[in-house]
């Protein structure tokens, strides 16, 4: 059976699967999403990624376009249909479908999307040598805490990235300061064996990747801050790692063109890729 989408209320083969011209996320990129990781089977921390949809859609004030249960039982459907075990479910909320004006409009239903891409595992050649990142200027706007759909920024440092042949952009802000990478949180390891990643704020988009991580680094007893560092503590640093829904958590080992630490994944990271690797396998999906 061909790969199938959830579009407003129906489930369409995923190659016809289309949206009307004037939905408000295609014009104005008035829209929110959630990229939900699926590990064998199980929808990872799905209550954690409702959670943050439902603050995205608030502080935007657009409103949920059906009840928490109805989200999950579509989701469930969906990848049943799609036979999804390993990937990630996408769903995307927008304020709908009205004539083009850019303050909103009253009467729209909110529009709901959402399709499943299968992944393959990491390769052993990313988890062995680790991945480049490069740094730039952070020239995002001040909400960066909503996982709004308006991403150019976020797709030109990307872009950047690999024409340098690197995985990720570390942005960076106005002080010097690491905010985040364009599509995961960023991470280090002092000398000190201190795991230092930013605070969440409106600077950034508080990972949930980046709270389970959190809760494990917390509950296996290792030393943690949750403050800012800055690019050159990021390139003096032992190790360095970043974490996202489809990156979970993996080791960066170049920064601008210079090894992290020895070059080499490091051995904390190492050790929190597994936590978080066991963290996944231990789930059982909730109702
Ligand atoms: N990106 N920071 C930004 C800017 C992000 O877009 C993401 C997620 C993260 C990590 O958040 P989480 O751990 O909840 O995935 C941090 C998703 C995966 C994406 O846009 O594809």
């Amino acid at each position: 059976m061909p790969r199938q989408a959830y579009v407003n209320g129906s489930y369409k083969p995923h190659r016809e699967a289309a949206v009307h011209i004037e939905d408000r996320g295609y014009l104005f990129a008035d829209g929110v999403y959630e990229v939900v990781p699926v590990h064998n089977g199980i929808l990872v921390d799905e209550d954690l990624h409702l959670d943050r949809l439902d603050r995205s859609l608030s502080e935007l004030q657009i409103e949920a376009p059906m009840s928490r249960p109805a989200l999950k039982l579509v989701s469930r459907e969906l990848m049943r249909r799609n036979g999804l075990n390993n990937g990630f479910l996408y769903m995307q909320v927008t304020r709908g479908v009205a004539p083009r004006d850019h303050k909103f409009p009253h009467d729209t239903k909110p529009a709901l999307v959402m399709m499943t891409r299968q992944m393959k595992p990491h390769s052993e050649k990313v988890l062995s040598e680790g991945l480049k990142v490069i740094t730039l200027p952070d020239q995002r706007w001040a909400r960066c805490d909503i996982k709004s759909v308006s991403l150019l920024p976020n797709v030109l440092g990307k872009q950047a990235a690999a024409e340098a042949g690197a995985y990720e952009a570390w942005q960076v802000d106005g002080d010097g300061q690491v905010t985040e990478g364009t599509s995961t949180n960023a991470w280090i390891v002092t000398e000190g064996n201190r795991v230092i990643t930013r605070n969440a704020s409106n600077a950034i988009l508080n990972g949930i990747t980046r709270i389970t991580l959190l809760n494990l680094i917390r509950t296996e007893g290792y030393e943690l801050e949750e403050r800012s560092f800055s690019v050159e503590e990021a390139r003096a640093a032992r190790e360095a790692f970043l974490t996202s829904s489809t990156s979970f958590v993996l080791p960066v080992t170049q920064i601008d063109g210079q090894p992290v630490g020895n070059g080499h994944p490091g051995i904390l990271t190492t050790k929190l890729r597994q936590h978080y690797m066991d963290y996944m396998q231990s789930l059982r999906q909730s109702a």
